[in-house]
């Protein structure tokens, strides 16, 4: 899911002439309402070691070096929890607010939180209104929320405003645009093979959807932008953050995960083999592995799925 914006310089998909801002929002509350209630396994969303690991990593990675502990922490577009929760498990964050547009996300993440025997705060919010005091938050964090934040510099305002200063905001798993683009390959294809493929592992079609599918029609609209790395740095130098750093994770993961997605999608999931699924789940793992260790350090970020960006709010005097 990705999506538009005000401001013109980093919107790849144009606004839909018939909606605007407000509605944009209104898509993304009522399509991510009914996406939570299986989100989690839609996505494959993990609270135990391995979760842990995947968030830190990513942290880790915006940061370019070893998180430390941040005592207050705003999510922003938290979702069910993926980031918070794994973070605060891994004990890098201390008190943690979880903020969303969707009310029935942050049920889920209640829900989970409460599993997971963790005390987390929620309060719906979009991220261009938030309802907290200035300077309230030692690290204002996100993953995949940007892209669907209609007037992102109003956005980043309102970052800069609830951090104290010398704060850290970072934001993961936000679309680059050439990622995208390049992803539309591995995803043809396996819709080229799909027939073929469940042949090969004996699947059958896939049922049609009982309507507990978030809604198809808004699916297109609630992604509003994809981004290159300097549009992205160059919107949060213009509210004031400063050591802004952008870059890019998940090149060959991608596509393999991808093209899994795109075959899995079309077969009856009663009918996936025990060995596919193993192959898909440890096969994604090693090439993100591969991904970290050779090309991440040495290929340009924009041409990555995902970008991450982590910045500083000036200190005080
Ligand atoms: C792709 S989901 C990611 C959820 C979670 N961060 C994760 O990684 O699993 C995007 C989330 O952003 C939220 N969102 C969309 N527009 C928003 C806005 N304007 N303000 C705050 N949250 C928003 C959605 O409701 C949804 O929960």
């Amino acid at each position: 899911m990705r999506g538009t914006g005000t401001a013109r310089e980093y919107m790849v998909r144009p606004m839909p002439p018939a909606l605007s801002a407000a509605e944009l929002r209104d898509a993304n509350t009522r399509y991510h309402d009914v996406a939570a209630e299986h989100y989690d396994s839609k996505w494959g969303i993990d609270f135990g070691e391995l979760g842990q690991s995947q968030v830190s990593a990513k942290v880790r990675k915006a940061l370019g070096r070893e998180p430390g502990h941040y005592a207050r922490s705003l999510e922003i577009g938290s979702g069910t929890g993926y980031f918070t929760l794994n973070l605060m498990r891994a004990g890098l964050i201390g008190q943690a607010t979880c903020s969303d547009i969707s009310p029935g996300m942050l049920e889920t993440l209640k829900g989970n939180a409460e599993r997971l025997g963790l005390e987390v705060r929620t309060e719906p919010a979009d991220a261009e209104r938030l309802p907290f005091a200035d300077e309230s938050f030692d690290l204002v964090l996100g993953h995949a929320v940007l892209h669907h934040i209609p007037d992102l510099p109003r956005a980043f305002a309102e970052f800069e405003r609830v951090l104290a200063p010398g704060g850290t905001v970072l934001f993961a798993g936000e679309p680059s645009r050439y990622g995208d683009r390049l992803a539309r390959v591995p995803k043809r294809f396996a819709t080229t093979v799909a027939p073929l493929w469940r042949r090969a592992i004996g699947a059958g079609p896939a049922p049609p959807a009982d309507g507990g599918e978030p809604d198809a029609a808004l699916e297109g609209v609630v992604d509003i932008h994809a981004f290159a790395p300097a549009e992205l740095s160059r919107v949060a130098r213009a509210a004031g953050f400063q050591d802004v750093r952008v870059t890019g994770e998940e090149l060959l993961a991608n596509w393999f995960g991808w093209a899994n997605r795109t075959l899995e999608a079309t077969a009856d999931p009663e009918d996936m083999p025990w060995a596919w699924r193993l192959y898909a789940y440890r096969g994604y793992l090693l090439l993100q592995e591969l991904d970290r260790r050779l090309l991440e350090s040495r290929l340009p970020p924009a041409i990555f799925y995902n970008l991450m960006l982590a910045a500083h709010k000036r200190p005080s005097g």
